[in-house]
């Protein structure tokens, strides 16, 4: 069985492996990712095999710190401004690359630039401190499906293929990172994730563009099929119709579905994001006609909610 608990002794064993070119799965704070050596570009390769990647679609780079990230990338004022308002944290900012960064090619997918994040997740932590490595990680899941919260999400969605999976248990925040572009400009925020957008801009002190506002730089993975469950989802649904599964919202709720999982029976946002992804497997599992959706309010966290919802609604 790859599924470990990250105990003292699996983080040594998965640092090696990662150092022989393995591939590790681990907890963050935002989804489970499978880990690769960044300088190693056949291990990295193996990342994009595992989860049937399009090469176009880069990847993010975990390191321990904005010292260590400075190793690979340049940061300019806005970029660290936000590297220290937010890191560790769930934010992945991408930056021009520092030429001669022994970054894998197909890391970058040669763009020129990379995206950079810190994670703040004590055995994301402490297997970066033990590897010693820049890790290449991707969300855990194929390409295409919905991300992993959980060490048995990895399990289904990429079985034995990665040499370990270590279990840190259920992720924080549920969502991916916030991306946010700073090479060259003004800041574009590439994809929406578990720093809102609003936390954002009260750093900048102003507004932030969306890369789907026509900015310059854009995010490859935003164009790909993605967050699909098998079943339809029907969005800001109020009532219930024959054969459909429920994922709730708040106190007032309709009833008669043959199973109903509540997002938040409070409406508590962040409650309700940590969920999601497990949400979204397990009413898939049910095969019902469609899953009724309830409406979720679209501020905050709710904005990369609503859109990840969105994604899925319209991935089939
Ligand atoms: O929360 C997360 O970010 C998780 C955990 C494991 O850290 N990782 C994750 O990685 O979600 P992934 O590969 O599923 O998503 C990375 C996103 C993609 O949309 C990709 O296109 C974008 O980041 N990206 C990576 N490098 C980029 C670059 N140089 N320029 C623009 N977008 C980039
Ligand atoms: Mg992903």
């Amino acid at each position: 069985m790859p599924v470990h608990p990250a105990t003292k002794e699996a983080i040594a064993a998965a640092a090696q492996a990662l150092a022989k070119g393995d591939l590790v799965a681990f907890p963050t704070e935002t989804v489970y990712g499978l880990g690769a050596n960044a300088l190693n570009a056949q291990a990295v390769a193996r990342v994009f095999a595992a989860k049937e990647r399009p090469r176009f679609n880069p990847l993010i780079v975990h390191v321990p710190s904005l010292e260590a990230a400075e190793a690979y990338g340049v940061f300019e004022e806005t970029a660290r401004k936000l590297a220290e308002a937010f890191w560790p944290g769930p934010l992945s900012l991408v930056v021009p690359l520092l030429p001669k960064s022994g970054i894998a090619d197909l890391v970058t997918a040669g763009l020129g630039t990379i995206a950079l994040r810190v994670p703040n997740h004590t055995v994301a932590q402490a297997l970066l401190a033990e590897a010693k490595l820049p890790l290449a990680a991707p969300s855990a899941n194929r390409s295409g499906r919905i991300s992993p919260t959980s060490a048995s999400h990895v399990e289904a969605e990429l079985g034995g293929i990665p040499a370990m999976i270590l279990d840190g248990g259920p992720c924080k925040h549920g969502l991916e990172s916030t991306v946010v572009g700073v090479a060259g400009g003004e800041p574009v925020l590439l994809r929406l994730g578990s720093v809102p957008r609003e936390a954002i801009e009260a750093v900048l002190g102003r507004k932030i563009a969306s890369a789907e506002d026509g900015a310059a730089i854009s995010s490859p993975g935003q164009l790909e099929r993605h967050y699909a469950p098998e079943t339809p989802l029907r969005l800001e649904a109020t009532d219930l119709r024959a054969g459909e599964t429920l994922l709730a919202f708040g106190p007032n709720s309709p009833r008669g579905a043959l199973t109903t999982i509540n997002l938040s029976l409070t409406g508590d946002i962040q409650e309700a994001a940590s969920h999601l992804f497990a949400a979204l497997r397990e009413l898939d599992a049910t095969k019902a006609s469609a899953i009724a959706v309830m409406p979720i309010p679209a501020h905050g966290l709710g904005e990369a909610i609503n859109d990840r919802l969105q994604r899925a609604a319209k991935a089939r």
